[in-house]
C-alpha cells in the first residue's frame, strides 16, 4: 500500500516510524513532514505551503494513495475527511460535523451536557458586558475559554476579578495574539490529576489505546502558562481498569451516542482530555479528534501490533479483528522546547548531539529543519525524545539521558516528567 500522512510535528513523526514498520506499506509520502520524518524507512517528503483540503486531495489522486492519515486537527475540522470521501478515497479520521468535538468547545459543551456526561459547569458568552456581570458572583480561580482552535493557547485560568474582565473584553476585542472568537466560555475551576484518554472508535465500536499522560504547563510542578504539552508518559495509573471502564461506560459511549442522535458518527481517535478528582471520578475538560502531541510519541512506542490495520479497521468500518498489543515497558517523552516557547520564541539554532545511538530510545523531531546539512530548530516544541524502561524510573532516567546529549543555544525542558507518578504523589496517592 502506498499512504499518506498529514502534518509534520512530532505525533506524525511517531506514526510515519510506526507505518514505516509495517509489511503491508510501500510508500510513505508525508505532507509537508520534517527532516527526522524524511529519515524514517519508506518516507518520502511532499512540500506543501499553506495547504487547503484541495491540495491534500491532489496529491492523494496524483500519488495513488490507498490510504490517507490525518494527524492535526485543523484539516479534520476543515472537513478533508468529507472530500477524500466524495472522491471515494480511503481515509482516517473523523468527518467535519464530528471534528466539532475539537473544534467548537461550544459545541463540546452542548454534547456533554446534553448527554449528562461530567464536565465542569459552565455558561458561553457572546458579549463581555453579560460575561463580566457573570463573574461578578462567582469564586475564583474560573476558567475563560475562547471558542475555536487555538493550539492550546485559548484557555485561561484566572485568579483575579479585573484581570478576568480585561482578558474577557480583550478576548472579545480580538487583542490576544492568535485567538478570533466571537464567543468565550466560562466554566468552574476542577481540581484534580489531568490524565489523557485516548481510544479508536469507529461508529459503536470503541477501543482504548493504553494509558498516558501530559504534562501541559511550562514549568516544573505544573507552574506557568499552558502549552501544546512538555513530556509524556504511558502507561499511567491514574487510568486503571476500573476507571476505563467508566471512562467508557459514563463518558465515551453517552458522547457517541449523543452525536448519533443528531446524525454524527464517529470515526478516528477520540481524545477525552480528563480531571479525575480526589474521589477518583473522571471529568471531561476538552474532547481533541486525533492523537495527543506528545502522547503520540510515548504511546506508540510501546505499540507492538501493526498500525495499519488499526487504520484500515476504522476506515472500512470494522474493529471486530483488531486486537492491539502493547509492549509492558514504560515510555517517557520529554519535549524540548525552543527558548521563548510557548510565546514568541527563537530559530535556526544548530542542533548538536543527534546522532548518538542509544538503545531503547528515539527521538522524534517536532519543529526541525536543515541548514547547510545540519539540522536547526524550526518551532517551539523542537524534540520528543523518547524511552522505553522496564518502568517508568527507567524510562525517565534514560530519556533524560539522552535529552543531554542534545544541545542548541536556548534548549528548554521540564525536568519533572513523570515524577508525580514515580513519587506517588497524585492526590489520591
Ligand atoms: P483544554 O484545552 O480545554 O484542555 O484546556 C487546557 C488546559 O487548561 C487543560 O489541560 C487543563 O490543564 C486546564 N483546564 C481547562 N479547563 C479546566 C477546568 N475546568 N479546571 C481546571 N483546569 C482546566
Ligand atoms: N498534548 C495535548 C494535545 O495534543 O492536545
Amino acid at each position: 500500500m502506498d499512504i499518506l500522512i498529514i502534518g509534520g510535528g512530532g505525533r506524525e513523526h511517531a506514526i510515519a516510524w510506526k507505518v514505516s514498520k509495517s509489511n503491508k506499506v510501500r510508500n510513505i509520502y508525508v505532507a509537508p513532514g520534517n527532516p527526522g520524518i524524511k529519515s524514517e524507512n519508506k518516507v518520502h517528503l511532499i512540500e506543501v505551503k499553506d495547504p487547503k483540503v484541495e491540495d491534500y486531495l491532489k496529491i492523494a489522486k496524483e500519488k495513488n494513495i490507498d490510504l490517507t492519515i490525518v494527524g492535526p486537527e485543523a484539516p479534520l475540522v476543515e472537513g478533508i475527511v468529507d472530500e477524500f470521501i466524495k472522491n471515494n478515497l480511503l481515509i482516517f479520521g473523523p468527518n467535519k460535523l464530528a471534528a466539532q468535538l475539537e473544534g467548537s468547545k461550544n459545541f463540546c459543551k452542548k454534547i456533554l451536557n446534553s448527554g449528562n456526561i461530567p464536565t465542569a459547569k459552565h455558561q458561553s458568552f457572546t458579549d463581555s458586558k453579560t460575561a463580566t456581570n457573570y463573574i461578578k458572583d462567582h469564586n475564583m480561580p474560573i476558567v475563560v475559554k475562547a471558542d475555536g482552535l487555538a493550539a492550546g493557547k485559548g484557555v485561561f485560568i484566572m485568579n483575579n476579578y479585573e484581570e478576568t474582565c480585561e482578558l474577557i473584553n480583550d478576548l472579545f476585542d480580538g487583542k490576544i495574539d492568535g485567538i478570533k472568537t466571537s464567543l468565550i466560555i466560562i466554566e468552574e475551576f476542577l481540581k484534580g490529576e489531568e490524565a489523557s484518554f485516548i481510544c479508536l472508535v469507529s461508529g459503536d465500536q470503541i477501543i482504548p489505546l493504553a494509558s498516558s499522560k501530559d504534562h501541559k504547563k511550562l514549568s516544573n510542578g505544573d507552574l506557568g502558562p499552558n502549552t501544546g504539552g512538555m513530556g509524556a508518559y504511558s502507561p499511567t495509573k491514574l487510568i486503571d481498569s476500573k476507571t476505563t471502564n467508566m471512562v467508557i461506560d459514563k463518558i465515551i459511549s453517552p458522547t457517541l451516542n449523543e452525536l448519533k442522535k443528531i446524525g454524527i458518527e464517529y470515526k478516528g481517535f477520540l481524545y477525552a482530555g480528563l480531571m479525575i478528582d480526589e474521589y477518583k471520578n473522571p471529568f471531561v475538560l476538552e474532547y481533541n479528534c486525533r492523537l495527543g502531541d506528545p502522547e503520540a510519541q510515548a504511546i506508540l512506542m510501546r505499540l507492538e501490533s501493526d498500525i495499519v490495520d488499526m487504520f484500515l479497521g476504522v476506515a472500512n468500518d470494522n474493529l471486530d479483528n483488531i486486537d492491539i498489543k502493547w509492549k509492558n515497558e514504560s515510555a517517557c517523552t520529554v519535549v524540548l522546547a525552543s527558548k521563548g516557547y510557548p510565546g514568541k520564541y527563537e530559530k535556526e539554532k544548530r542542533i548538536e548531539g543527534l546522532d548518538h545511538k542509544v538503545n531503547d530510545t528515539k527521538i522524534f523531531h517536532s519543529g526541525t529543519k536543515t541548514n547547510d546539512g545540519f539540522f536547526v530548530t524550526n518551532g517551539g516544541r523542537v524534540l520528543s525524545v523518547t524511552a522505553l524502561g522496564v518502568n517508568l524510573q527507567v524510562a525517565q532516567a534514560k530519556a533524560y539521558d539522552r535529552c543531554n546529549q542534545i544541545s542548541w543555544e536556548g534548549k528548554i525542558k521540564r525536568h519533572d516528567i513523570g515524577e508525580k507518578e514515580i513519587t506517588n504523589k497524585f492526590i489520591f496517592s
